[in-house]
């Protein structure tokens, strides 16, 4: 067997085929879909910290910060309104997301990343131009639902396309695109503050579309995925594309085995009833904790406060280009280690390593800040503290970005038989901003209240984030998407929940007939 394709307790097959140079630009072109979600990550909290963007839109919330004299740094102004703001498009990609796994079954992943590109795009120009919060809103609200398009199809693109042995690496390049487009996004902000005239909060919006250009233009040249095209009855042009992404024409197994799931696929009406059925237990509950889980690392903390944490511990004036630079740079960097690591170390070995880096950095700064800022909030930092903080929170920051960063999209990806792949996607996704949501909302009163020890908080949740790996994620390196059934079959707890006539979508497993 070419490549040895191994997992938890067994082997499984291994198509003929290499890694084609087209295949590699498809993906590359697909993965720029996480542009604009990184980008949109990355550019909100600068812009609502400027003073002309809020003078305009959130005149009472300016009033209030500027009169805000405490010298508590837990308990800085918390503007529920300016955060709800924020995280509406978060709540919009989570209803967006259900419609876009409609398109993503019926009309292709093409369709529906084209349409986040477009979406996107409005969106960017609404918000750009805004002269109102009306438009402001409508406009975040568009952003919200072409994030929610893309981040529903380009991971599952991205996993069917590849062949196995490069899954996780072509995949990766989602995250890679995700942390670039926060990173252009900071430092675009750090550009445009600088802006006299105060309009600089414009430009910043209207960058955006940029990014979604880049996608829409992208996935009009980019081919649907075979098991996409066979689903939906063109098993010639399937067949074509799978030996062009293979660069060979001995694709009949793995095209016989994309047959067989796509008649198990058809057989099934209704996704969304489908996936609460017992036999898919397992991969239910992971498509629902790694988002859940992925949010609880507190990463996003560090993303969206970053600015204010680096001048809470003495960055001064420059504390946003500081962490941006720093902090952005290090997110990049360390997503290459996992894009190079993640098909022979194993989603496990991320996973775990990952998680025990970051509950480590986690109990340092809690303990460094509660040494310094105690329950007062009050403190006056050293340099070299200051320093030694910042190089912790780096060694945080590249802990998610090679674990829970990519993974958080990888694995759901790539665990769901075809039938239901773009439902239980949807179910991630929205899981996701459910989260990404509920942080940005709960951090600032969070940290008022448990101060040094929101990082315990987090910790405590990295730790069982943990044991849910350790005990209940079987490997998934190297295993063919639609022979994905075998491993959870063959997992120990999750084994349980699949009877032996259900396995491998009612087919034995190795024996697929035709
Ligand atoms: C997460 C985001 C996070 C980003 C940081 C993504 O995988 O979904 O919530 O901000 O990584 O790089």
């Amino acid at each position: 067997m070419a490549g040895g394709a191994h997992f938890d307790g067994g082997t499984t097959k291994d198509y003929p085929g290499k890694l084609t140079g087209f295949v590699l630009l498809t993906c590359i072109v697909a993965a720029t879909g996480g542009l604009i979600f990184g980008y949109d990550l990355g550019i909100s909290g600068g812009v609502t910290s400027m003073n002309p963007f809020l003078k305009k839109f959130f005149p009472s919330v300016y009033r209030k910060e500027t009169a805000d004299t405490s010298t508590n740094q837990y308990c800085k102004f918390d503007s529920q309104l300016l955060t709800a703001f924020t995280s509406s498009l978060y709540l919009a990609a989570l209803v967006a997301s259900f419609f876009a796994s409609y398109v993503t079954r019926k009309a292709g992943r093409k369709l529906s990343m084209l349409a986040g590109g477009i979406i996107f795009f409005a969106g960017a120009a609404l918000n750009g131009g805004a002269k109102d919060v009306g438009m402001l809103i409508a406009g975040r609200i568009l952003l919200g639902i072409g994030v929610g398009f893309a981040n529903q199809s380009v991971p599952v693109y991205l996993s069917e396309m590849a062949p196995a042995r490069y899954r996780g690496m072509l995949n990766m390049s989602f995250q890679l695109m995700i942390t670039i487009g926060i990173l252009i996004a900071n430092l675009v902000n750090f550009g445009t503050n600088k802006i006299v005239g105060g309009w600089g909060w414009r430009v910043s919006l209207a960058l955006a579309a940029i990014p979604a250009a880049i996608i829409t233009v992208g996935s009009l040249f980019l081919p649907d995925t075979p098991n996409s095209l066979i689903d939906r009855g063109h098993d010639d042009a399937a067949l074509n594309m799978l030996r062009r992404i293979r660069g060979t024409n001995d694709v009949e197994e793995e095209y016989k085995d994309l047959v067989v799931a796509s008649n198990e696929s058809k057989k099934i009406k209704h996704p969304w009833a489908n996936i609460l059925k017992r036999k898919y237990r397992a991969q239910l509950t992971v498509a629902i904790m790694i988002p859940f889980f992925q949010q609880l690392t507190g990463m996003n903390v560090i993303m969206f406060y970053a600015p204010v944490l680096f001048k809470t511990v003495g960055f001064g004036a420059n504390a946003s280009l500081y962490s941006a630079v720093i902090i952005g740079v290090v997110n990049v960097i360390a997503t290459f280690v996992s894009i190079a690591t993640v098909d022979r170390f194993g989603r496990r070995t991320l996973f775990l390593e990952g998680g025990t880096q970051m509950f480590i950095c986690q109990l340092i700064v809690g303990t460094m800040i509660a040494i310094k800022f105690g329950t007062t909030g009050e403190a006056d930092i050293p340099k070299w503290y200051a320093i030694l903080l910042v190089l912790i929170i780096c060694v945080y920051v590249a802990g998610f970005a090679w674990s829970w960063g990519p993974l958080g999209w990888l694995v759901p990806s790539e665990i769901f038989p075809l039938e239901i792949r773009s439902a239980g996607q949807a179910i991630t996704v929205s899981v996701n901003m459910f989260f990404t949501f509920g942080i940005a909302q709960a951090f600032l009163a969070m940290l008022c209240h448990l101060k040094f020890g929101l990082f315990y908080f987090f910790a405590v949740w990295v730790f069982i984030m943990n044991g849910f790996i350790y005990y209940l994620l079987p490997e998934t390196k190297n295993v063919p998407i639609e022979d994905m059934a075998i491993v959870w079959k063959k997992h120990s707890f999750w084994g349980r929940f699949i009877d032996d006539d259900q396995d491998n979508n009612g087919k034995p497993p190795h024996t697929p007939e035709v």
